[in-house]
């Protein structure tokens, strides 16, 4: 069998139900839009137990995801959506390509979140866009952004809050949407929430918890993935 979709860190493949899909998390890892590539033993596991959790958590919360329940270490089964071609990143202190874009210090506080949006292409380099761009490339409506927006900030206070407790600093995260293919056109959260859409730094020491362990050579991929996992857990 061949799988439907081939990401970077995931494939999925169809099941029995038309509707359910299985998402397989690899232990391939990349960055700068996949210029950088490593493998590492358990990332895949890493990843699926901590998406897992987190999106067991959102459900709870009463957030609406594409998750229906993980199968084993690897593999979990969601809901089949349409992806929505946008990355809803969200951001609560400077880091990344923020201090890039605009030369400030990484680790500056926002008052209050900053949401941006950018095109899911790889070819394009997921480039940053605005609201007018979306609209005239007819890739949500003004209404979905709307409610991409609420979304984003919601599910930012709930991990925010989820992290703190885990000793954590949820700096920022990147979230994608889809529209399930029932004929309901409801849009709920998909992809993953691991430490590779997200930057997380140790609440006391400032340790960063995330794949900027790769992006920067700083060592200790894995030991960090696992502790993020290890302080989540505990938490439940
Ligand atoms: P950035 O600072 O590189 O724009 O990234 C912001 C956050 O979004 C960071 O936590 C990493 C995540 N992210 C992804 O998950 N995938 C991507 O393709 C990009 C560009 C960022
Ligand atoms: N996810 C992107 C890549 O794999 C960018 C990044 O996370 O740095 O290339």
């Amino acid at each position: 069998m061949e799988a439907l979709y081939e990401g970077k860190a995931k494939r999925l493949w169809a099941t029995e139900d038309s509707q359910v899909l299985r998402m397989e998390f690899k232990n391939d890892a990349t960055a700068f839009n996949g210029e950088k590539k490593a493998q590492f033993d358990n990332k895949g596991r890493l990843n699926n137990t901590i998406s897992t959790l987190i999106y067991g958590q959102l459900e709870k919360a009463g957030i609406p995801t594409h998750f229906v329940r993980q199968i084993d270490d690897t593999n979990v089964l969601v809901r089949k959506v349409d992806i929505i071609m946008i990355e809803v990143i969200v951001r609560n202190v400077s880091a990344g390509s923020f201090c890039k874009r605009t030369g400030i210090e990484e680790g500056r506080a926002f008052g209050q979140p900053v949401i941006e949006f950018s095109i899911k292409s790889d070819a394009l380099g997921d480039p940053l866009v605005n609201d007018d761009y979306i609209r005239e490339l007819e890739l949500a409506s003004a209404d979905d952004l709307v409610f991409l927006r609420a979304a984003a900030l919601k599910v930012n206070d709930f991990l925010s809050q989820l992290f703190s407790r885990a000793g954590l600093r949820l700096v920022d995260f990147k979230l994608e949407f889809g529209r399930l293919t029932d004929g309901s056109g409801t849009i709920v959260l998909a992809d993953e929430i691991s430490p590779d859409g997200c930057r997380l730094w140790d609440l006391k020491t400032g340790e960063k918890m995330d794949k900027d362990r790769f992006r920067r050579d700083l060592g200790g991929v894995m030991e960090a993935y696992e502790e993020v996992l290890k302080r989540l857990k505990e938490l439940s």
